[in-house]
């Protein structure tokens, strides 16, 4: 029985090659993206496999209101989702805005999922077994949960690495606290770290970064199978709150088993988001 697989950031690097692995295997895949053109691109590509159904739908995780948007076009367009997989993301060298005036790491690769996800619950309880998947990091353990800088313009003294590690810290503890309120309910809420992978994240390095970075890096197929494996293997359906990691002994740091500061990012960001729910 093909399942129902939305993908956020699936038109390129990871998000991509799982999808690809998903309708290769039959599924139905939602393509929840951003750059249309490129969407477009990929929803042929994977047509072509000739097995699963393609949808596609925009999804620009920069704005609180085009994320509501997009969340209700899939609300009033499918009866559930079996599996959420919160993929997208990146990396900003220089601060940079989301247009609701967050710092660009924990309002496009957090607080847009987060939204995202909670408006797009109902779907996947409304599945035989909903799962959902959250792309962390590795870089979680240089992370920090401060939320007088959630806002750009509190960020005097910007770093990119530790802003990208703390996005990545706020989708690991996200998922930790969706993994005990989902407890004991048809749908998990899971990790992972998908190793250094050669995609797009690293485009905005400087070349000489890039190729030294580029020498560690492995194929997007690696974290991919990984990925399918979470959304649908047996052996998954009953892991909750876990962290997985294709290279890598699958540690993550204390700060992120921490379910009190998971609560209190719990807390901030859903009066962040509220009017919009
Ligand atoms: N690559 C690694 O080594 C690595 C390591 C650890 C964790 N991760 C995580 O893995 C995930 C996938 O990364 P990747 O390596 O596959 O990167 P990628 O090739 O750069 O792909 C990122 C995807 O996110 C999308 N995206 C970016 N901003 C968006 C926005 N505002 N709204 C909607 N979609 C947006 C991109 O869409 P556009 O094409 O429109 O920009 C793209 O489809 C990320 O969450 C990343 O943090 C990656």
């Amino acid at each position: 029985m093909p399942k129902i697989i939305l993908i956020t950031g699936a038109n390129a690097g990871i998000g991509l090659k799982t999808a690809e692995e998903l309708v290769k295997a039959g599924h139905h895949v939602i393509l929840a993206c951003r750059n249309l053109g490129k969407a477009e691109q990929a929803k042929t590509q994977l047509e072509n496999l000739g097995t699963g159904q393609v949808d596609l739908i925009q999804l620009d995780l920069n704005s609180l209101e085009k994320v509501s948007h997009a969340a209700n076009e899939v609300l009033k367009k499918y009866d559930h989702i079996d599996v959420l997989i919160n993929n997208a993301g990146l990396i900003s060298k220089h601060l940079d805005y989301t247009e609701d005036g967050y710092e660009k790491h924990f309002g496009v690769n957090f607080l847009g999922h987060f939204l995202w996800t909670l408006k797009l619950l109902p779907l996947l309880k409304k599945s035989v077994q909903g799962r959902i998947i959250h792309l962390s990091s590795i870089a979680h353990w240089a992370g920090h949960i401060q939320p007088h800088k959630f806002l750009a313009e509190n960020n005097k003294h910007y770093i990119m690495f530790p802003s990208y590690g703390s996005s990545k810290l706020q989708n690991l503890l996200f998922s930790n606290l969706l993994a005990t309120q989902l407890e004991g309910s048809n749908v998990t809420s899971n990790a992972l770290h998908p190793g250094a992978v050669d995609s797009e994240l690293y485009r905005q390095l400087p070349k000489f970064q890039y190729i030294f970075v580029s020498l560690a890096l492995i194929p997007p197929s690696k974290p991919a199978n990984l990925i399918k494996r979470m959304a649908l293997d047996e052996g998954w359906a009953k892991k909750n709150g876990q962290y997985a990691s294709v290279q890598t002994p699958a540690f993550s740091s204390k700060k992120s088993k921490d379910l009190k500061l998971a609560q209190q990012l719990y807390d901030v960001s859903y009066d962040l988001v509220k009017t919009y729910l």
